[in-house]
């Protein structure tokens, strides 16, 4: 199998390739003068046959190179297009009208055969996809890395029942113990944000979560934690958005380290979904 590495997702393709024994091709990019992109997969392309493309889509420029590299594709007798962070996806709804679908206007526009993401914001984006697609599950990845980790006593919690599943996935079958963060109404004023079952004083938390894009969600959490007690508390995400200064928000917070995947590459991205996406392009 062919594998082209969009520019957003250089280091996760080589990994993907090695994991799989694939034939990562060279490809080149560059922008012309007025901004547009420029791409162009180089060697070996002849004869296609079955390429995968692996682009995550954090910026526009990115979406629209990974639309390029569809199109370089079009002999291919199949196209396997894998968006490890597919931006947008948070736009899954008309919230107030006149507003568009992003999530739909992105999904339309790319055409392949299969199509991979890895814990999509909303599985409902899937739909929209013409293509078969498959949202793969990276928490737990995160979750071994945990375990790995000498942490006391450990508990993984999620900043709300939303994220529940991402917290039960990352813990289940390593023993670790995990929680949500409920909000409880003491008065018309006052409100509570405390784990729904477990005690956290004394203990290792680590704040679970799909993405962390300015770090507001995760900084009042990681506040929070510690107030009630936590001994250490350390956020772990599956997309290390990190807009802006949101690092400096989770340390100004009081974090103890951050853990993230590689479907974006950035100095957080000690845990590699690589294993997740070679075997669902082994397996499909
Ligand atoms: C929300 O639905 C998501 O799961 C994240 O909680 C949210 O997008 C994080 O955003 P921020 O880092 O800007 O608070």
């Amino acid at each position: 199998m062919n594998i082209i590495a969009g520019p957003a997702s250089q280091l996760l393709a080589g990994r993907v390739s090695e994991e799989m024994g694939g034939n990562l091709l060279v490809t080149e990019f560059k922008k012309f003068p007025d901004g547009e992109l420029y791409t162009r997969i180089l060697d070996g392309f002849e004869d296609p046959g079955i390429v995968t493309i692996i682009q995550s889509t954090v910026s526009d420029s990115d979406f629209v190179a990974l639309l390029q590299l569809i199109d370089a594709c079009y002999e291919a007798s199949n196209i396997n297009v894998v968006i490890p962070y597919m931006g947008y996806a948070r736009q899954d709804k008309r919230f107030k009208s006149g507003e568009p679908i992003s999530a739909r206007a992105m999904a339309g526009a790319i055409k392949a055969d299969n199509v991979y993401t890895v814990n999509i914001h909303e599985e409902s984006i899937l739909d929209y996809f013409d293509a078969r697609a498959v949202n793969l599950d990276a928490t737990p990845v995160i979750g071994r890395y945990i375990k790995n980790m000498e942490f006391e006593n450990p508990l993984i919690v999620a900043p709300d029942i939303s994220a529940t599943p991402l917290a039960r996935n990352a813990s289940v079958s390593l023993g670790i113990d995990y929680d949500f963060l409920e909000k409880t109404r003491l008065s018309g004023e006052s409100v509570t944000i405390s784990p729904k079952n477990v005690d956290v004083k004394g203990r290792d938390v680590i704040i679970i979560d799909d993405l962390i894009s300015t770090g507001g969600t995760m900084a009042e959490a990681i506040s929070l934690l510690g107030e009630q007690g936590a001994s250490g508390v350390f956020v772990a995400c599956v997309h290390p958005v990190l807009a802006n200064n949101a690092v400096i928000k989770l340390f100004k917070s009081g974090v103890k380290g951050i853990i993230a995947t590689d479907t974006i590459d950035k100095g957080v991205s000690v845990a590699s979904v690589a294993p997740v996406i070679a075997s669902a392009l082994c397996h499909p």
